[in-house]
């Protein structure tokens, strides 16, 4: 397990209008089996920040190491990352053991791990009843949920999630979030997750970190919060309006400058 290091992280778009600048100068550390959240305003940049992590997008100013090492480069040398979207994106011509067995394979896992590691993430999450059937016998929620399983079955260093249970109505979306916090007891994955829930986020993460326009403007420590969390948690109540707090300010800012850092 790694350490991620963010330092002076900056990342410009050309668009028609000119140059987009959307990250400025982003800076933080996640520890190994760490659940970091990313809160923030519609554009902020969070998505591409994720995009950065999972090494899609390699065109950014300053530095992303993992374990000291440049991203691309622990990539190359077996460091996998997992991406689970707002949809599950699973393959429709395929049952759910196979979408699975499918990621195996491209991540080179020997063949005779498949089955095991298919039935322990699969009866994780609820579905081992499940794994003969196509995406479209599932409802919404246990499509998300194959795809959380499909995301921890090539165990990856590093799980980013991009509001997951966003699509999801709240009682199933609390099914989800018990399955992922289920399946990183076990893994111990280091996660980082983007939401728009301020309780959800609270809910998930050990930290979460606010952002204004292209700036984390605050770090909120959930970590003392014990686990098993539970909804009714009066400290995760008060953070949740503590970011919803700073959410009102970053949008009560003059539109089309950076959010200026904090004091
Ligand atoms: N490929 C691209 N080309 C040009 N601009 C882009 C590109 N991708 C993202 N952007 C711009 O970067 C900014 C941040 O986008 P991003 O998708 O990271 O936001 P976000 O915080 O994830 O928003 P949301 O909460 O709506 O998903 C936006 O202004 C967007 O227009
Ligand atoms: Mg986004």
């Amino acid at each position: 397990m790694q350490q991620i290091d963010i330092l002076h992280l900056g990342k410009s778009f050309a668009s028609s209008g000119g140059i987009r600048h959307v990250l400025h100068d982003i800076g933080c550390s996640i520890a190994p089996g760490e659940v970091v959240g990313l809160v923030g305003p519609s554009g902020c940049g969070k998505s591409t920040l994720l995009n950065i992590l999972a090494g899609l997008d390699g065109d950014y100013r300053g530095q992303v190491r993992i374990q000291g090492r440049p991203i691309r480069e622990q990539l190359g040398a077996g460091f996998r990352v997992a991406y689970v979207f707002q949809e599950p994106r699973l393959l429709p011509w395929f049952t759910l053991a196979q979408n699975l067995a499918f990621v195996l394979e491209a991540g080179g896992f020997a063949r005779r791990e498949w089955p095991t590691r298919i039935d322990a993430v699969l009866e994780a999450v609820g579905l081992a009843d499940y794994r003969n059937d196509f995406p479209a016998q599932l409802s919404g929620g246990m499509q998300q949920r194959a795809s959380i399983a499909r995301a921890f079955c090539i165990d990856p260093d590093i799980l980013l999630l991009d509001e997951p249970f966003s699509a999801l109505d709240e009682l199933t979306a609390r099914t989800l979030r018990q399955s992922l916090l289920a399946l990183w007891q076990r893994f111990r994955t280091t996660i980082v997750f983007v939401s728009h829930n301020a309780y959800e986020a609270t809910f998930l993460a050990d930290r979460l970190l606010v952002m204004g326009r292209g700036r984390i403007v605050q770090e909120i420590d959930l970590r003392s919060v014990p686990r098993p969390r539970s909804y009714d948690d009066l400290a995760l109540f008060e953070s949740s309006k503590q970011v919803i707090r700073i959410l009102e300010q970053q949008a009560a800012l003059p539109a089309g400058i950076p959010s200026p850092l904090p004091h």
